[in-house]
């Protein structure tokens, strides 16, 4: 075992070393639809194991089946592949505003534990998952499309990983789903083992393999061809394949479960498990669920709460100055242009964009945005993919997808921004935080409020002004 960093820090916010974690600035998060992996963030318990032996890693399928198998991954690729684009979140996305509210009250104790590992804010990305579906892998054990229930009483799917954790006392990170929801083929669970499809070759490189390759005379070729063949031809795969899974998010294979909190997408998979019962493991059973306000470290009652599985709807802001960051920007400039029309303070425009998703794949069927705290609303425009109109829950539209959202908005003064998504179902993210602060800080799904820090910059240009104007208007009196 070791931990590997291979994330580029600069681009990463929050940071912990040992278990490896760190999410992206918010800003990266909407610069594309589909997230670079460089922008993905990293959340593990544990340190990040290394398989590099790939030919002798398999995935063993155990448990409550007539007959066990342990797949290799030629066994895997061997089956039909799936590219489904999901957005993968963690259940502590937003977590920090949750562990401000209480954080005066709470114990010592609890405030280790909802401060750490990661200060969460951001940890939500969206990729284009390939691998094979789980479904055509349980049929390879005798386990039918749509089987809730084994012949031998087995009704979950239990996944084990590689790498371990102090929580699971030194034993493997593990997870569960229904088997029902694993040998449904439109719940698009895979075992993934691409990531973003992104090819390794530059045409660059590949042009120069081609043409240091036909420099050699024939005779050279074919001899050293022979005596290379396997390297050569690895060699030349590599260039051409697309990328595996990056080595942080689960290679060589992990579990993407759509639509669900990435909890349950176990990286590093070694076994699945199918079991009578969910899977007792720690973070199904003393993690990642979501107990009422009331509920403190001295009266919780883990077995009370079921595991947190669909996530709810949730959004994230970003704003952009428009003409008032013209105004501050452009200096002289601006400051003739100021004094010219002082209207122009009162004609504010910011824009309003961010990212907006559900879970159970349920579409997002409006992104509504205040700059009153909630009195008026505008609805803002919703898209995935340019110049393919969003359309919720249709065919069109990725399913378990976010969804961008714009819009350019009049900025009367200072304000706040409060945004709040509305999902297929009508579900509607909560007003406020503290309605829903719960001691684990999961789900946090509420109003996204930005704060526009406008008037202190501009009180302080408007002070300059009058002291300026106040200043000349008594040497004119003198
Ligand atoms: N799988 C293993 N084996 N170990 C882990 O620590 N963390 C889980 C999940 N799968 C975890 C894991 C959690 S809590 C989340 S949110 C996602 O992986 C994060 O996936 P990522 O690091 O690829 O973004």
């Amino acid at each position: 075992m070791e931990i590997e960093l291979s994330c580029n820090s600069y681009a990463f916010e929050s940071l912990t070393v040992e278990p490896f974690n760190a999410e992206p600035p918010r800003s990266a998060l909407i610069s594309s639809y589909v997230t670079p992996v460089d922008f993905f963030y990293k959340r593990n318990h544990g340190p990040i194991p290394i398989v590099d032996d790939i030919e002798s890693y398999y995935v063993s399928i155990c448990g409550l089946i007539e007959n066990s198998k342990d797949l290799f991954m030629r066994d895997i690729r061997m089956l039909r592949k799936y590219n489904i684009t999901a957005t993968l979140q963690c259940a502590g996305n937003r977590r920090t505003a949750m562990s401000n509210v209480r954080t005066a009250t709470v114990a010592q104790e609890e405030k280790m534990i909802m401060l750490s590992p990661g200060l969460t804010s951001y940890e939500m990305q969206h990729a284009v998952w390939s691998g094979a579906k789980l479904a055509d892998v349980l049929e390879l054990v005798g386990i039918p499309n749509l089987t809730s229930v084994t012949r031998s009483g087995g009704k979950h799917v239990e996944f084990v990983s590689i790498d371990k954790c102090k929580e699971e006392n030194g034993g493997p990170y593990k997870a569960s789903i229904p088997l029902s929801q694993a040998t449904n083929p439109e719940a698009d669970v895979l075992l993934a083992y691409e990531m973003n499809g992104e090819a390794q070759y530059s045409v660059v490189a590949l042009f120069l393999v081609v043409w240091a390759t036909s420099c050699l005379n024939p005779v050279e070729l074919t001899s050293w061809l022979t005596l290379n063949s396997n390297a050569y031809s690895k060699f030349f795969l590599s260039i051409i394949m697309p990328k595996p899974l990056n080595r942080d998010h689960g290679y060589p294979l992990r579990v993407v479960v759509p639509g669900v909190i990435g909890a349950r997408s176990v990286k590093w998979l070694d076994t699945i498990n199918i079991l009578a019962e969910e899977c007792q493991g720690f973070f199904m059973q003393k993690d990642y669920k979501m107990f009422p306000p009331s509920v403190n470290w001295d009266n919780i009652n883990w077995k009370s709460r079921r595991p947190l599985m669909d996530f709810p709807v949730q959004h994230n802001t970003e704003t952009c100055w428009l003409t008032v960051r013209n105004l501050l920007t452009r200096g002289r400039e601006c400051d003739e242009a100021w004094k010219a029309d002082p209207q122009l303070l009162y004609n504010l425009q910011a824009k309003v964009s961010g990212y907006a998703v559900s879970g159970g794949g349920r579409g997002i069927e409006r992104v509504d945005i205040s700059v009153d705290g909630g009195k008026n609303w505008v609805e803002a425009s919703r898209y995935q993919k340019t110049g393919i109109p969003y359309i919720a829950d249709h065919m069109s539209s990725d399913k378990w997808a976010w969804v961008f959202f714009e819009v350019i908005i009049d900025i009367p003064h200072s304000t706040q921004i409060v945004a709040k998504a509305v999902d297929t179902a009508a579900n509607v993210q909560p007003e406020s935080v503290e309605t829903i602060w719960n001691l684990r800080g999961v789900l946090n799904t509420s109003w996204h409020r930005v704060q526009l820090a406008l008037r202190d910059v501009l009180s302080t240009k408007i002070m300059c002004l009058s002291l300026i104007m106040m200043f000349t208007g008594l040497l004119k009196l003198l």
